[in-house]
């Protein structure tokens, strides 16, 4: 079996309407990264299952997650788009892997804990799980990079911690320790509303994100209405420390633009909050709206979405298939 050096995986869930902080945190680095590396990206719809989908919906935003991918520049012809639950691969190995991790390595997952909140009797198993289970999305291709936003740091770790200590009771060299691909100046985009709060999908306020979904009125109301503070633009990096929520709307810039957060403050310092929301706005619905645009086309167009995703199943299984069978050889599990 071939073992690839450069070969980056990454999901997205289909769980609601994408957010800025998904394409700055993680498609627009995806982007980047297809020049370089051979791409697996996944539409992760057995990871959004974890919390209740209603079934209708689940389909639509399962295509619209592959219409933003394509829409955001990723080449379809070049790169292997694809649907975690088409390839069954993934939850095989995630349940071998569910055998290697230790329940004190997934006790420790933040994401799990502020997801479950005081509720943590009555959500599914699989929320707790969901960590083996991306695990064994990125080492089912034996992926050797993970681009993604800064909070799913610790479930890579998790990943690694997983690959080594496989490798290590089987005494195999089989699977790769993935590095995290996390870079740019918004690798965690904060609600509009709250800068101490991510954000999300979840999120009940609509003011709180911006969507790939979104009018350009629309972008431009909630930048309008994005909370800040009294104070003018800082004159430096290190004031913007305790002012969240400035520091996320100067990083939301800077990413958008392409240019480091000090260049942005350099061009802003000491203006008007007025004036650089104005800006900013202007800057959001230009970037966008060729996205959002192009996301409508191809929504449009089910059979054309439809044949990149039978395309990307197939080439996913070709490459996922010897490696299951490797491992369930090493297991010692019957051929
Ligand atoms: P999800 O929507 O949870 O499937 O996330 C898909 C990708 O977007 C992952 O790589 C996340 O780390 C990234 N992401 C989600 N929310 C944010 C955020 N607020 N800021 C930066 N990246 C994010
Ligand atoms: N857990 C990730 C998130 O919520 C999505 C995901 C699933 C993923 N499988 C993955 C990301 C594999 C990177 C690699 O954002």
């Amino acid at each position: 079996m071939e073992k690839p050096t450069k070969r980056i995986l990454s999901g997205v869930q289909p769980s609601g309407d994408l957010h800025l902080g998904n394409y700055l945190g993680a498609i627009k680095n995806f982007v980047t990264l297809q020049k370089e590396y051979e791409c697996f990206f996944c539409v992760v719809d057995l990871h959004a299952i974890t919390v209740w989908q209603d079934p209708k919906v689940l389909v639509n935003k399962t295509r619209e997650v592959t219409a933003a991918f394509i829409a955001s520049g990723i080449d379809p012809k070049k790169n292997n788009i694809f649907v975690q639950s088409q390839v069954p691969q993934h939850a095989q190995l995630a349940w071998i892997f569910n055998c290697v991790a230790r329940m004190g390595w997934l006790n420790r997952m933040t994401q799990f804990k502020d997801k479950a909140g005081k509720n943590s009797e009555n959500v599914s198993v699989g929320l707790f799980s969901y960590p083996t289970l991306m695990a064994a999305d990125i080492l089912i291709y034996l992926a050797t990079h993970v681009p993604v936003g800064d909070d799913q740091k610790q479930h890579l770790e998790l990943t690694r911690d997983i690959a080594q200590k496989f490798n290590n009771d089987f005494n195999t060299e089989l699977f790769p320790i993935p590095e995290p691909l996390i870079f740019g100046e918004a690798t965690r985009v904060m609600s509009l509303r709250d800068g101490s709060k991510k954000m999300s999908k979840s999120d009940p306020s609509d003011y709180s994100r911006i969507m790939l979904t979104d009018k350009a009125e629309d972008i431009s109301q909630k930048i309008k209405k994005a909370k800040t503070d009294a104070e003018p633009l800082p004159q430096n990096k290190e004031s913007i420390k305790e002012r969240p929520e400035v520091e996320n709307l100067i990083s939301i810039y800077a990413s958008l633009q392409d240019i480091s957060i000090d260049q942005v403050i350099s061009e802003f310092s000491g203006k008007e909050f007025s004036v650089f929301k104005k800006n900013l706005a202007d800057l959001a619905v230009s970037k966008l709206e060729p996205i959002t645009s192009e996301m409508n086309k191809l929504m449009d167009d089910r059979s054309y979405i439809d044949s990149i995703l039978n395309k990307g199943k197939d080439k996913a299984i070709s490459v996922a298939e010897p490696v299951l069978t490797k491992t369930k050889e090493i297991i010692g599990f019957l051929p």
